[in-house]
């Protein structure tokens, strides 16, 4: 039930906080150690690389668990949407290991290639919010998001908690093989849980930013840098499925390789800046379009701000910073279909599941 809330999508994206919550208890012991299945622990041990498949948002969730396995696990990831697996196989490691990103766990994108590389005998870990769905049941493994039921089609908690359980499968992996971790990874995820409470309260601030930048544009371009630009990814799909407006997420790089061609008076470009890594070539980005007529509104983290930034996202752990960015651009959308007065929770053309392929 949807209760004060004029839609279950504003009701989910203020979930996401109590759903970080969550997952920190049920992924602890007693002791507060982190707490994963053993079977599951020993399939990440035994691969000599990980493919992960979804859809979608569930896509752009693999993507950072991408940026996670790697990192703090040290084991190669590859990530692949479904629906282009299935007809065209890369070629695949000696020992893989599948992880299917699902929501629902009934999408038949993914299912078919479940069901393809079962036949080849390939184990499988389905990371779900539905533990006896399909992909759940079919799969030698499961992990569990406990997001709630997520009524909108727009996914929103799903997303922020499959981000959660990656991690914490990276960080269970990186402490099977013997690596040290210079942060407490349950304690980063509960900072990161406060900065999306204070996110969520700021809802008339990212309102009064979607009035500004996205009342009336046609367009609408996300520009980011390493993992920003998978969060880029995510804002952009969010912005399209529920407003209409086109709009398209790309890594700041790439500007000059075609898409500036795009940029003219007032078009909106909105830039991710959480990582200092790249906090240098990004800024340049935001220039290069800036000079060139767009309504560029940066969004940056505490510690790396600037002036004219519109927005400042609270500290987080950099690998984490996923999980604090993408709430802002999840509000800017919904704030976007609001003032354009779009159904937010059933988009047009869309499912809340996609049960064909
Ligand atoms: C977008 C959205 C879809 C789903 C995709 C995969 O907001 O909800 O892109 O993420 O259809 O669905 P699941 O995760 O259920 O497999």
């Amino acid at each position: 039930e949807k209760g004060t809330y004029p839609h279950f999508m504003l009701k989910e994206i203020d979930e996401q906080p109590f759903v970080m919550r969550r997952i920190i208890k049920e992924y602890q012991d007693e002791n507060n150690e982190l707490k994963l299945d053993g079977d599951i622990r020993a399939a990440m041990q035994a691969c000599d690389r990980v493919y992960i498949i979804a859809c979608g948002t569930s896509y752009h969730a693999g993507l950072v668990g991408k940026h996670f396995i790697e990192k703090i696990a040290n084991i190669p990831v590859e990530v692949h949407v479904a629906s282009e697996f299935s007809y065209n196989m890369p070629l695949l490691s000696e020992k893989p290991l599948f992880v299917f990103i699902s929501q629902s766990g009934e999408t038949a994108d993914s299912r078919s290639v479940l069901v393809r590389i079962k036949e080849k005998g390939y184990p499988a870990l389905t990371i779900t919010n539905v533990p006896g769905s399909t992909l759940s049941r079919e799969a030698n493994y499961t992990l569990n998001l406990y997001a709630g039921p997520e009524i909108a089609v727009a996914s929103t908690k799903a997303y922020t908690a499959q981000i959660a359980v990656l991690a914490i499968l990276a960080v269970d992996s990186a402490r099977a093989k013997g690596l040290s971790l210079d942060f407490d990874p349950m304690q980063e995820l509960a900072i990161a849980a406060n900065a999306m409470e204070i996110l969520t309260d700021q809802k008339d601030t990212i309102e009064e930013l979607a009035k500004n930048y996205l009342a009336t544009t046609r367009n609408a371009f996300f520009i980011g840098r390493s993992s920003d630009y998978y969060v880029c990814l995510e804002g952009s799909l969010k912005l399209k499925e529920i407003s209409y407006i086109q709009a398209e997420g790309f890594a700041g790089g790439e500007l000059k390789h075609g898409t500036i061609a795009l940029i003219e008076e007032g078009t909106p470009v909105i830039a991710l800046a959480t990582q200092e890594e790249v906090n240098y070539a990004i800024r340049s980005n935001v220039q290069e379009v800036v000079s060139r007529g767009a309504n560029a509104m940066v969004v940056s983290m505490r510690g790396l701000e600037q002036d004219d930034d519109a927005f400042v996202l609270p500290h987080v752990h950099e690998l984490l910073t996923p999980l604090a960015s993408v709430v802002p651009l999840q509000l800017l959308a919904y704030y976007a279909a609001l003032h354009r007065d779009c159904d937010v929770d059933k988009p047009r053309n869309l499912a809340k599941s996609v049960t064909v392929e």
